[in-house]
């Protein structure tokens, strides 16, 4: 008891610190545009954050390696889009270029490949439309045959982004058909229907021309659901799940990592959060290195394995 028990006598020590973002926790996303034929392009809604070609993403992913990064997620963006997204399978596709020339130039870089239809789909929508409605089984098919595009490219992970019911079973049938067994998937397992998404939709060119996404993505007063979301991904095969987003889900976090305390977890630190903090902590109202890291910190103490962050660089320099 006080006045015997001071908790602020270890504090100045930091010897007792529960909670430790490693440079291994951090995922970089890229943008990679097949409309820039060199060098990269700034996004406008996402101050820092830019648009690379494919020569140049190697460049940057050089530069993420050498300040301690081990893995980045892709996002395409093709220079040809149609109904059904055509472009996201095709062998010689903007990812699969730019994973080809990324394993060729660097051995040990850890390639997440995003897999959805969103950026590939004239409507935007992250699956296949028929009369207004996206169309969950159909899409199926079309996920399975992008898997296996992304693997042949040297994809080490996939990660399906588009909240498809079977996904996941879709994905891993077909990789272990084509013989890629040892391609892992990491699951956007509770995705919420999220304002938060906006600027990112500037930076992938996918935004949706009608409707919304709430007929797929969940609804952001559901917690119950998430962790029957997780337990579908985790049954069909998913080796890593994901809570998406962040900051505003930290009680999801922390109660996907409850129930399932053995399972990897990942945690997407979206374009939102990024653009609200960056934007602040640029004008000087709020710390900028400070903020990252209590940031990160937040979204590991809530019981993350992994972040997905467009912070990995800076924060990779202050670590
Ligand atoms: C699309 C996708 C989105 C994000 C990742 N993949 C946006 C969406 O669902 O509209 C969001 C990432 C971010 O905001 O940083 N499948
Ligand atoms: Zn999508």
């Amino acid at each position: 008891m006080y006045p015997q028990l001071r908790l602020r006598r270890l504090r100045s020590l930091k010897l007792v610190k529960e909670t430790r973002v490693s440079k291994d926790d951090l995922i970089l996303p890229l943008f990679i545009d097949e409309n820039i034929a060199h060098g990269s392009k700034p996004i406008e809604s996402m101050p820092g954050q830019y648009r690379h070609s494919i020569e140049h993403s190697v460049e940057e992913v050089m530069e993420a390696r050498s300040l301690g990064i081990k893995s980045i997620i892709i996002f395409g963006i093709p220079a040809r889009k149609d109904e059904a997204g055509s472009e996201a399978y095709n062998d010689n596709g903007v990812v699969q270029r730019a994973v080809r020339q990324i394993k060729n130039e660097i051995d040990d870089v850890v390639i997440i490949t995003d897999l959805c239809l969103c950026e590939y789909t004239t409507h935007g929508h992250c699956g296949l439309v028929e009369n207004g409605r996206i169309l969950n089984d159909p899409t199926l098919d079309v996920l399975a045959k992008i898997a296996v595009s992304q693997a042949n490219a040297g994809a080490d992970i996939v990660a399906p982004s588009g909240m498809m019911d079977g996904m996941v079973h879709a994905i891993r049938a077909a990789l272990d058909d084509s013989g890629f067994t040892d391609t892992a998937i990491m699951s956007y397992s509770a995705k919420y229907s999220s304002a938060l998404y906006g600027p990112f939709r500037e930076a992938a060119d996918s935004a949706y021309k009608f409707g919304d996404r709430s007929s797929y993505q969940m609804d952001f007063a559901n917690a119950r659901e998430a962790i029957r979301e997780v337990e579908l991904d985790i049954n069909e095969g998913a080796d890593i799940v994901m809570v998406k987003p962040a900051l505003f889900y930290l009680d999801i976090i922390s109660r996907v990592r409850a129930r399932f305390d053995d399972v990897p977890l990942a945690a997407y630190n979206v374009s939102g959060e990024y653009t609200m903090l960056k934007s602040a902590a640029d004008k000087g109202y709020l710390k900028h290195d400070e903020l990252i890291m209590e940031c990160l910190t937040a979204i590991k103490r809530a019981g993350a394995d992994l972040i997905i962050t467009y912070f990995a660089k800076e924060a990779a320099t202050l670590m």
